[in-house]
């Protein structure tokens, strides 16, 4: 195994050795190589002042993400390249283009927030060279800004691609091709084991790059904790501080991160993140755009995964509520076997799941839906952006004449487990599909759920808005389908 960890920081390469199981990017930033552009504002990945960018090599392509350096493992970085506001500039000792539409357009009063939005800005611009509003409004609902307002800010982005040659003002472009080649040449196949002595002992870091070797160092060290995203994990260490002896990132088994498809299902990695699985999803589940939009922020989505998600155990994480409405399965390995259970079968009670010493969950299957399934996912919480959910819940009815064939419908916030809403399924079935049928069968949760009440809603609110989702999932399911090109009712 290896014992060092590569990262090609601006453009200075960087081989790392020393590196502790709680070090985030953002310290190794701000206090060992004293770049402090980057900024702390909340330590917990909601307000993106810390936003700097991470890129790695797919195949031949290089792709930047924006992340929080707050919570981001520094040892998760191997082979990768970060680049901090630090490094962006213009031609000719001028500002970089961002930048300078930012002063034009007064975008920054105090100047907290501004190399978090510039660096989430500079990353869509990557990707969209004339981004619309909404893809702007995408970009930075990871970044909070309070005192200059977002309209300046959002000017401020429109007006990027006005400035002349735009993207190719970008002076960066011109080092793509040596990150590439400095990216390529750290490419290796072995598995990467870190010691270091800390105040409390030994930390041990472990970076497996394939399936078996995660298989053998899980079943080594079961007391391990498993990190992927780190979006839940990376909170622990900054906000209650706690040590982590033994660290096991699986973020660069390529086996986990992938995604494909068979006739009956969609197959996603447990370590594909938001972003990557968001296109496959939406491509079988267009209606679940606003609800995968509403998870996290632009930079969570690119660091956290849709198995973490599940993990976690969480009975307010966003993805097991429709997962387990559309019926899906999951993939848990260890060294000795695997084995395939249905993820509602996976929660056992609050913060307890069905996962064995060594196990870790390596695929959820999702059954692809008919042409007869009406699929929706909502979500009620505080705050639109960036907000845990009150209550979350997944739809998935097969309607076939008017008539209900079978419904699946599964809650998040509404007990200490994401749990089916099987009273009211019964309820549905063989039902007609009315407003008074969909309203009786909301009249069961009474049955299926005992809510609590906590600092995100009380027991009556959350059984209220529960209820009121069966009426929303009717209207927008019985209105008539209008049709793109006549802007008629389609029949
Ligand atoms: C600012 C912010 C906003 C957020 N917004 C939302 C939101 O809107 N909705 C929502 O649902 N969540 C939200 N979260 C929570 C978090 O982003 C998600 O739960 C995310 O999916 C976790 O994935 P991860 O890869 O980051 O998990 P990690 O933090 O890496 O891990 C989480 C847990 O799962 C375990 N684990 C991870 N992968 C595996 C695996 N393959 N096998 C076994 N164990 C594993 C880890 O050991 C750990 O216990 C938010 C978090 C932050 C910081
Ligand atoms: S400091 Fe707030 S997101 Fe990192
Ligand atoms: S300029 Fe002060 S927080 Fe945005």
């Amino acid at each position: 195994m290896r014992n060092c960890i590569h990262i090609l920081l601006n453009d200075q390469p960087n081989m790392l050795q020393d590196v502790g199981t709680g070090e985030m990017l953002l310290d190794f930033l701000r206090q060992k190589k004293r770049l402090t552009g980057s900024k702390e504002g909340c330590a917990e990945g909601d307000c993106g002042a810390c936003t700097v960018l991470v890129g790695r090599l797919i195949g031949k392509e290089l792709l930047y993400e924006p992340v929080n350096g707050c919570i981001r493992f520094l040892s998760s970085l191997d082979g990768c390249h970060i680049v901090t506001i630090e490094h962006l500039r213009g031609y000719d000792g001028q500002l970089h283009p961002i930048q300078q539409a930012m002063l034009d357009h007064h975008a920054s009063q105090c100047g907290f927030c501004t190399p978090g939005i510039i660096m989430a800005l500079y990353a869509l611009w990557m990707r969209v060279a004339k981004p619309t509003r909404e893809q702007i409004e995408q970009a930075l609902q990871g970044n909070l800004c309070r005192c200059t307002g977002y309209e300046p800010i959002i000017k401020a982005a429109q007006m990027v691609t006005q400035a002349t040659d735009w993207p190719r003002s970008d002076p960066l472009l011109e080092e793509r091709q040596r990150v590439k080649d400095q990216l390529k040449h750290w490419q290796d196949d072995s598995s990467i084991a870190l010691t270091k002595q800390g105040d409390l002992g030994k930390e041990h870091i472990f970076i497996p790059k394939n399936e078996a070797d995660l298989a053998e160092l899980y079943a080594q060290y079961p007391d391990a904790t498993l990190i992927a995203g780190a979006t839940d994990a990376g909170l622990w260490v900054t906000k209650f501080l706690k040590t982590l002896p033994t660290l096991i990132h699986i973020g660069q088994v390529p086996g986990l991160k992938r995604i494909s498809q068979t006739k009956e299902a969609l197959i996603l990695g447990a370590t594909a993140s938001y972003e990557e699985a968001m296109p496959v999803l939406l491509d079988h589940f267009p209606m679940l755009k606003d609800y995968l939009l509403r998870i996290g922020g632009w930079q969570v989505r690119s660091m956290g995964t849709i198995g973490g998600n599940i993990a976690n155990g969480s009975p307010i994480g966003d993805m097991p509520p429709i997962l387990i409405a559309l019926g899906a399965s999951i993939t848990l390995k260890s060294k000795q076997q695997e084995r395939e259970i249905e993820l509602e079968n996976f929660f056992l009670d609050y913060g307890k799941q069905d996962r064995q010493p060594g196990e870790y969950l390596h695929a959820i299957q999702i059954p692809l839906p008919s042409d007869k399934s009406h699929v929706t996912a909502y979500k009620i919480s505080k705050r639109r952006d960036e907000d845990i959910s009150s209550v979350a819940v997944g739809f998935n009815l097969i309607i076939k004449d008017k008539i209900i064939q079978s419904a699946h419908i599964a809650f998040g916030g509404m007990a200490g487990i994401p749990k089916r809403a099987s009273h009211a399924e019964q309820a549905l079935i063989n039902k007609p599909f009315t407003q008074e049928n969909m309203i009786k069968a909301a009249e069961k949760l009474t049955e299926d759920f005992t809510p609590l009440s906590d600092m995100r809603a009380s027991a009556a609110y959350r059984m209220k808005v529960a209820q009121n989702l069966f009426r929303r999932f009717y209207l927008e399911h019985s209105a008539p389908q209008m049709d793109d090109k006549t802007g008629e009712a389609a029949q």
